[in-house]
């Protein structure tokens, strides 16, 4: 039998890293290096000389530095890269991001393999900004920005900096310097810079270069194991140690739901008419589908009939509306839903429409559910509609099942009619609420217990450019009255679930909610729109920081306020005196921790401490799990004293095998670490066994780790299908069916079978090759609440494992029964669900784990003084 204590894994780590000492004995003092980049824009690399003849590549094609500007996919694109040194001998990098926009790039470095955040300033704003070079001018003792720009006309243009954050205004130039060579690399000619450079300093480069490769090949390991490679069983001795505990989070397991692939309109949200209030716009898609316009989803049958206006609206913020020109009773105007209004015999429906018509003789509104056929489903009519808006509302009993009836509306009148806020929900939304919630995906997501909700975003918190950020008070309120906006996702948002709902919904399943505004700047992955100011990577002006930040104020006063406070008053009229009891805001969402995000978030930080100093701020820390945003987004919350960071990663198994210890790492002394977004990716994007798996092996390093780690929420939660942008999610469905994934029972288990004080344990195995030690985990933990013992153990081996649990000094019941939940099968399989069982108690408890499997078991533990 082999021991070994978790975490085992870093050691491995260490030994198999490069170092930045020479390989062989007679390696040079110096060298010449070439940084060039490639015409597809895809980043800067490498290539070394020691004559200025023979120049080789460092790496195969490897990129030690991308352009993080715009949008993915065709956006993000580093043209003519420029490598400059600076006296003080630091490495200004500086490119051209495309044709269209007045900015240029630049990053810095001290050792060309940690480059600080990306910023882009506009040098040019109606211009563009090719071929940047940098020049030092010893004079002025800062930098001269040189650049060609094509746009509106040609001409060569200088700017002068000391920071690289404050440049002149662009003057002309007679001749571009053009300090770039065309070297031949690996047969192909190349343009960029070359630099003596000391060997150490390419040594660091190779170094780099080999980790990023290690890291990659570690990365790209599966669970799969061969099973003739385990001709001897495997046994192991667990033993947890009754003394080794710590208190952990009770908050580890919550949901992060964005409006993504459908999550509100169409989804959570159980409104069943689409484009009730004729909104749609192209620019929803951006032009790219002229079918989605004011009439989306409506039709009438008699076309000619049907128009949209604006003139009059019920509200500004709803400016859009229908007219029916009637001339002989029998006009209809029908909408079909969301592909199909799915209605269920025998339930009641709640119809509400706004209508006016000018006409003298005015009638009622016959409204009716339709099947394909012509079927009634269900009808009713409702009052006479008045010469000026009018809400009005009736009810629709049901008589048959379908997944996709339609709703016809047939003014009884001849003459104009308008209608607006056309409107039907299932009298049997989620706990009955009115603008409420379908009931059956909202159950799905109480089920898992979460113990908070983090909305609206993921990157619809901070938007498509400045003028798509998501602005709260916009949401709630009476819905007609509601400023519905584009979703960067490439839909509509009707903010029918709006912060209100959002509160309510959390409220109701018992989770605290987590809302997340953005931190002055708008997703870093925003288009860049031919236009830097207000797109990508801008802030909002210094002038309206005031303004924006009070409306986060504003928000902490509508949750929590006396229901006499401006917007305490906002939330009573909406139905909830009481304050929602908020704890926590997110500020940002991944982004690009540049100037400007810094200088935005500290603002915001600084007037939340001050004015809601019992709020708990979260902070961001980039994308990755690494990389400058994250490393910055660290250094800006350490230094500030935030108390909780939001860190996303989504990463393939191979990273949860090989980095089980990420955060038995981190410095206990700083701030604690909301795992705001994260999933295990294989090639496909879909999710089975094996990216389940690894997400509970995760997790159970998770809460080794509760007491750093305070939440975790898997990302993205929810995926309507035939209208995702992002897989895997954790919950799809269709208009009828919720299909929760193999993932959504992993996070089940656990948010179902939390502790709130974690074991240390011991495990000692008949093999400790490395590839079987990092392939079984487990976790012990008490839930104060029951006093139940909960162990949770992982085999990732293709092989069952024999376990001799130890819990002679776990207080439990001989003999009684205890639960146990199973979890295996093939890991390519999308369809494991947990299966249920007892299992009697012993003080050494002997259990087989399946191959690929996730065990819990949930022991009731005897009372201490028994
Ligand atoms: O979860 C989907 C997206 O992933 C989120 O919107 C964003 O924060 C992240 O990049």
């Amino acid at each position: 039998m082999k021991k070994f204590f978790l975490p085992v894994f870093i050691t491995t780590l260490l030994f198999v890293l490069p170092t930045e000492k020479n390989l062989y004995a007679n390696e040079p003092d110096s060298a010449y290096l070439f940084a060039y980049g490639e015409e597809n824009g895809s980043g800067l690399y490498f290539a070394w000389s020691i004559d200025k003849l023979q120049w080789n590549a460092i790496g195969h094609h490897h990129t030690f530095l991308r352009s993080d500007y715009g949008r993915w996919g065709s956006q993000k694109r580093m043209y003519n890269p420029y490598l400059y040194r600076a006296p003080n001998g630091e490495w200004h990098c500086t490119w051209s991001l495309n044709h269209e926009d007045g900015a240029v790039a630049h990053t810095v470095s001290s050792d060309l393999v940690y480059w600080k955040p990306q910023s882009y300033p506009v040098l040019m704003a109606g211009g563009n900004c090719l071929n940047p070079e940098i020049a030092y001018d010893p004079y002025k003792n800062g930098f001269h920005i040189i650049w060609q720009s094509d746009n509106p006309t040609e001409g060569l243009f200088k700017s002068f900096t000391n920071d690289f954050r404050h440049f002149s205004p662009a003057t002309g130039l007679d001749k571009h310097p053009d300090n770039r060579s065309e070297l031949t690399i690996g047969g192909a000619v190349k343009k960029g810079t070359v630099h003596r450079v000391s060997w150490k300093e390419v040594n660091r480069l190779f170094s780099s270069q080999r980790e990023t490769a290690y890291k990659q090949l570690l990365n790209s390991e599966r669970v799969a194991m061969n099973p003739d490679q385990f001709r001897n069983p495997i046994t192991v001795n667990i033993t947890p140690d009754s003394k080794e505990k710590k208190s952990i989070s009770d908050l580890l397991i919550g949901i992060f739901y964005e409006d993504i692939n459908y999550a509100a309109d169409g989804g959570l949200y159980a409104e069943l008419v689409q484009n009730r209030g004729f909104e749609y716009s192209l620019s929803d898609k951006e032009g790219n589908d002229k079918t989605w316009n004011n009439r989306y989803a409506w039709s009438s049958t008699h076309m000619d009939a049907f128009h949209i206006d604006s003139l009059s609206p019920i509200h500004p913020n709803n400016p859009h509306y229908a007219v029916l020109e009637i001339e002989h009773n029998g006009v209809a105007l029908i909408n079909d839903g969301f592909n199909g209004i799915p209605v269920k015999a025998g339930e009641k429906y709640d119809l509400s429409l706004f209508a006016r018509s000018p006409e003298k003789k005015r009638g009622p509104v016959k409204v009716r559910l339709t099947g394909k056929n012509g079927e009634i489903y269900g009808e009713t009519t409702t009052g006479r509609i008045g010469n000026k808006w009018k809400k009005m509302k009736a009810v629709i009993t049901v008589s048959a099942t379908a997944p996709d009836a339609r709703i016809e509306l047939l003014p009884q009148q001849t003459g104009r009619v308008e209608l607006d806020m056309i409107s039907l929900f299932p009298q049997n939304t989620f706990k009955g609420r009115k603008n409420g919630m379908r009931a059956d995906l909202a159950q799905t997501l109480a089920d898992l217990k979460p113990r908070f909700m983090r909305f609206p975003g993921g990157c619809v918190a901070h938007g498509d450019g400045i003028g798509n950020i998501y602005r709260w008070e916009n949401t709630i309120g009476p819905l007609e009255a509601r400023k519905p906006q584009r979703n960067l996702w490439g839909y509509h948002q009707s903010f029918g679930l709006g912060y209100f709902e959002y509160f309510q919904f959390c409220e109701d399943i018992g989770a605290e909610p987590i809302p997340v505004v953005a931190a002055g700047v708008p997703c870093q992955n925003s288009a860049h729109h031919g236009c830097v100011i207000g797109g990508q990577q801008g802030g909002i002006p210094m002038e309206e920081m005031d303004v924006y930040i009070q409306s986060i104020l504003n928000l902490i006063e509508y949750a929590n306020g006396d229901a006499k406070s401006e917007w305490g008053k906002k939330r009573a009229e909406a139905g909830h005196p009481e304050p929602f009891n908020l704890k926590y805001i997110g500020v940002g969402n991944e982004d690009l921790i540049s100037d400007i995000f810094t200088e935005r978030f500290r603002m915001i930080y600084d007037a939340i401490r001050k004015h809601y100093p019992e709020i708990t701020v979260i902070g961001t820390a980039g994308p990755f799990s690494e990389g400058s945003d994250y490393t910055e987004g660290w250094k800006l919350t350490t230094e500030l004293g935030v108390e909780l960071v939001d860190e996303h990663y989504y990463q393939p198994p191979g990273w949860y095998l090989n980095n089980q210890d990420y955060y038995d790492r981190y410095d206990r002394t700083k701030a604690k670490v909301y795992l705001g977004e994260y999933a295990a990716h294989v090639p496909g994007r879909h999710n089975n066994l094996e990216t389940a798996l690894s997400e509970a092996l995760h997790l159970i390093n998770v809460e080794r780790n509760g007491d750093i780690v305070e939440m975790t929420s898997y990302a993205p939660l929810l995926a309507k299908e035939g209208n995702t942008q992002w897989n895997p999610d954790l919950i799809y469905f269709n208009n009828s069916e919720v299909k929760p994934t193999v993932g959504y029972h992993v996070q089940k288990l656990f948010g179902n079978h939390a502790g709130n004080e974690y074991y240390s344990s011991l495990i000692v195995a008949s093999d400790n090759r490395e590839d079987i030690r990092k392939r079984i985990a487990s976790s012990f933990v008490t839930d104060a609440e029951t006093n139940d013992l909960i162990i949770k153990m992982v085999n990732l081996l293709p092989v069952d494992v024999s376990s001799t649990i130890d819990l002679s000094k776990m207080n439990i019941a001989q003999g009684e029964e205890a639960n146990l939940i199973v979890m295996n099968g093939d890991l390519d399989d999308k369809s494991v669900t947990p299966a249920e069982s007892a299992i009697t108690v012993s003080e050494v408890l002997d259990y087989q784990l399946p191959a690929y499997s996730l065990s819990v078991i949930r022991i009731k533990r005897k009372e201490l003084s028994e």
